[in-house]
């Protein structure tokens, strides 16, 4: 244990331990995906697919693929599950390479709505090869359907993409199928932040309405950082070839060879998944945000929160997002619709409660959680961005070092490592 690295994980442990961790796409993994993911699994290349591979000594990687994805099958109820896409945005990747040409056109939910970079926003691939057509929420934050069918009628997409990352209400894919049906698009479910809900029963599926499904593992799911995609009997009647043109997307299209300790860590993950305790996890993770979100006036009908702060003042989200990892609460920065200040320096922040759950934090536990950020908050009254775009920098750092400085924020710390301290991780003493 010499390697510098080592006392650097050390320090990580420390605060992921002692620290409250809201990023609602962050969770903490079991004992035993951290061991398949630490394997000497590593040490293999296997490009291409079971049975089919470029490289010889892959009779093992092939039963451990195999059975991946036969997990996977098992748990979302899909014809076709394929395991090897590095993590979430090349997963996206494939699948728009595999149902659209260069220069046709994806639709997805605007970035400043809670969509996701890799369905059409500015400067990503799928709007610098493909041609983007963003729909968003509208004034009650909800998916604005009146817009998304007229902008389906207008731009005929060959793919619309239903998925979030900063949404806190349940999604109805049935009016998406609908108008996904009116222009003959394919529809495919990014489920990356919900899939452990899904999994878990606690958020619909969207396997009756959708034709692919992509997700991460790393997220509500709880396995290794990670994703899937996934083929429902409905995309396989729309296009018989659509496994040959996954398959070419992933490998020679963008990828080489798979990462195979992460596919065994995603197996195990899908394993614990399987067992009727993850329904009951997946149950606490709703209930526990329904809980915060009340408790700091807002609601919730998933795993994470948006919180407005404009009722604290003008494009507070940094502000926020310093005042509460100085307190000991890890949360994120993030536009609210219709955002005030600017996509720079937005008005809101994003928390959940997968990670907090994952320890056996429960509803009144929220309640003490609440209770700490509305404190940390109220040191960031006061604190507004300046109107003055080139005054921000400046400003900004200035705060941090003011906050760094708090007695109170000092004081939460204390209260909030004593009480995380509490609730144990896996796989740190
Ligand atoms: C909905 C959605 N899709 C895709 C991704 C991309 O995943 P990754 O960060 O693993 O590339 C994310 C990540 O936040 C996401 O929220």
């Amino acid at each position: 244990m010499s390697s510098r690295v080592f006392k650097l994980i050390s320090e990580e442990a420390h605060r992921q331990k002692y620290g409250l961790e809201m990023i609602p796409s962050e969770n903490y993994v079991s004992a035993n995906v951290l061991k398949a993911l630490g394997s000497i699994l590593t040490n293999k290349y296997s490009e291409g697919f079971p049975g089919r591979r470029y490289y010889g000594g892959n009779e093992v990687i092939d039963k451990i693929e195999n059975y991946a994805s036969d997990l996977a099958k098992k748990l979302f109820g899909v014809p076709l599950a394929f395991m090897q896409s590095y993590s979430g945005s090349p997963a996206n990747m494939a699948v728009t390479m595999a149902v659209c040409q260069p220069g046709e056109v994806v639709m997805g939910l605007a970035l400043s709505s809670g969509g996701h970079l890799t369905h059409g926003a500015h400067l990503n691939f799928s709007s610098i090869f493909y041609k983007a057509v963003n729909y968003s929420v509208g004034k009650d934050w909800k998916i604005d359907f009146v817009e998304l069918e007229k902008l389906a009628k207008k731009h005929k997409p060959k793919l619309i993409w239903v998925g979030t990352t900063a949404y806190p209400y349940k999604l109805e894919y049935k009016k998406f199928r609908k108008i996904a049906d009116l222009v003959g698009a394919t529809l495919v479910a990014d489920i990356a932040h919900i899939a452990g809900l899904i999994a878990g029963g606690v958020h619909e599926s969207p396997v009756k309405y959708v034709d692919i499904i992509t997700t991460t593992t790393h997220k509500t799911l709880r396995g290794p950082r990670g994703a899937m995609i996934m083929v429902t009997s409905l995309g396989l009647k729309r296009d018989p070839e659509m496994k040959a043109k996954i398959e070419r997307a992933i490998i020679p299209g963008i990828q080489g060879g798979p990462h195979n300790h992460q596919t065994a860590a995603i197996a195990v993950s899908l394993e614990e998944a399987l067992k009727p305790s993850f329904k009951r996890y997946a149950a606490q993770v709703v209930s526990n945000a329904k809980v915060l979100a009340k408790e700091l006036g807002t609601i919730s009908e998933v795993h994470l929160i948006l919180l407005s702060l404009t009722n604290y003042g003008y494009g507070l989200g940094y502000q926020a997002q310093y005042a509460l990892e100085e307190a000991g609460m890890t949360v994120n920065k993030n536009t609210i619709p219709g955002e005030p200040a600017s996509p720079f320096y937005p008005s809101g922040i994003r928390l959940g409660t997968p990670a907090l759950t994952s320890r056996g934090m429960k509803e009144k536990d929220m309640v003490k959680v609440a209770g700490w950020i509305k404190r940390a908050l109220e040191e960031i009254r006061g604190l507004d961005l300046p109107k003055e775009q080139e005054k921000r920098k400046d400003f900004l750092k200035e705060i941090k070092e003011k906050l760094h400085k708090s007695i109170n924020l000092k004081k939460i710390r204390k209260e909030v490592e004593a009480f995380a301290g509490k609730f144990p991780v896996p796989g740190i003493q």
